[in-house]
Formats: C-alpha cells, structure tokens, sequence
C-alpha cells in the first residue's frame, strides 16, 4: 500500500503482434491505483483501420503512451511520440536545473521534458509526413502493409517446409521450419535467404522457438516485393 505502481500494456509485441486488452486493464483502475503505460510503438497505427482499431480499443484509457515514428510513420531514426496524461510530473522529473537553462516556464516546456538537453529537431520529418500523406495516406500505408504481412502468411502456410508460429494479426510474420527448428537450422536457413540476393529476414525466438520474423512498416513494400520473398523462402525451405 502506498507504493507507486506502473502497470506497462502491450499494444503489439515484437514477435507476434499481440494486443493486451487495454479496456479490461483500464477498468482496473477503478478499483486499483496504479498507472498505465501502453507500449504502442508500432501497433498503435492499427488504430488508423478502421479493419484493425478494435485492436487498441482502450487505448484513450491509458495514462501514457509510447509510439514509435521511425517504425510506421517512415521517418529517419530515431524519432518517438509519447502522449501523458501527467506533463508536469514529466517536467518534475526531466527538469535540468542549471541556471544557464532558465526555469520551465513553457508550456509545453520542450527544454524540459526528456532526458537529452541538446537534440535534433525530430519533430520535422514527422510534421513534414504528416503533412504530405495525412491521415489518409498513412492508412493506406497501415492497410497496404497488414494486406502484404497476411500474403506472406497465408504463403508461408502453404510450404511444406515452415510453418506459422502465430496468425498474422497485423503486420509481422514470425514463422519457423516445420521440422526441426533448431537454431542452428533456423540460422542457416536465414543465410540461405540472404545469400540468394533477394531479402534478408532477422531471427528471433518465440516461446522457446528459434524463429524468423518479417515485419512490413516500409512505405515502399509491394505485393512483387513480398512474393519474391516467398519464391525464395520456398527455395530455400525445401
Ligand atoms: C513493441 C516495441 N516496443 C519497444 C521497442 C523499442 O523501441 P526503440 O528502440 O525505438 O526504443 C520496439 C522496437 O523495436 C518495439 O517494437
């Protein structure tokens, strides 16, 4: 009792894109006292799809979030949105007290808010997307990606060879060898997609399962792009 507890939400994981129920964990607020951080850093964007913002329903419940702009936004790293019900306990704790820096008397208080004193105006590439695709463009972004994810996967389903570690709920594919998945074999099956020229997919582990993971977020991706994907992941997968 009395101690401060913050309660950190998912709003899609890393591997397989799995959404917390951020409504049912906010309405434990009314009984509990304890503060809730969403990390949003790319599925936050579902909420663009009207197909897909049921996933982050709730989200307007949480205390802070986090969002990540050189994911799905398309901006050069490493740029982040971060939205807080509490911007003066912020400027309490990031305040740089030096006299040279004056007192935070802004509102918002940019010198103020961050761990970082000096920093590059990230705010200009995401003002300047924001400006240019607007809602709408992202959206298609957000759309176009999603569409691509579930090709791979719906593909990827039908080798032989690999297999889904988890349905393509938004825009990543983690999969792994249907027989053997060892991280060896994992491993070498990674260097046989990248030695072919044609793309490169990073490992991972999910569940104890040496994986690979595709994630789409780029703005360029075309349905060419993510069936040559599969051509060589058939190739290679035997
Ligand atoms: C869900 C999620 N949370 C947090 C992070 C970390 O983001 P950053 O490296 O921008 O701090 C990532 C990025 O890899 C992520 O996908």
């Amino acid at each position: 009792a009395g101690r401060p507890v913050l309660v950190v939400a998912n709003a899609g994981t890393v591997n397989t894109v799995d959404f917390d129920d951020l409504r049912a964990i906010a309405a434990l607020k009314e009984r509990y006292d304890f503060w809730l951080h969403v990390d949003g850093a790319f599925g936050a964007f579902a909420a663009l799809c009207p197909e897909h913002a049921a996933l982050v329903d709730g989200l307007d419940a949480a205390d802070s979030v986090c969002v990540d702009l050189h994911k799905w936004l398309n901006v050069p790293y490493d740029a982040a949105v971060q939205f807080t019900r509490r911007p003066d306990l912020q400027v309490e704790v990031f305040h740089n007290a030096s006299p040279y820096l004056g007192v935070p008397e802004g509102d918002p208080e940019f010198l103020h808010l961050t761990p970082e004193n000096s920093r590059r105006l990230r705010a200009l590439p995401a003002w300047f997307s924001l400006v240019a695709y607007g809602r709408a463009g992202h959206r298609e972004i957000v759309a176009r990606n999603v569409a691509l994810a579930r090709r791979l996967g719906a593909g990827i389903e039908a080798l032989p060879g690999l297999r889904l570690l988890a349905p393509v709920r938004l825009n990543v594919v983690c999969f792994t060898l249907a027989a053997d998945p060892s991280r060896e074999r994992v491993a070498e099956l990674a260097r046989a997609v990248a030695a072919s020229g044609e793309a490169y997919v990073t490992p991972t582990v999910y569940d104890g399962v040496p994986a690979l993971r595709a994630a789409f977020s780029n703005w360029r991706t075309t349905q060419a792009d993510t069936d040559r994907v599969l051509t060589v992941l058939a190739a290679v997968s035997g």
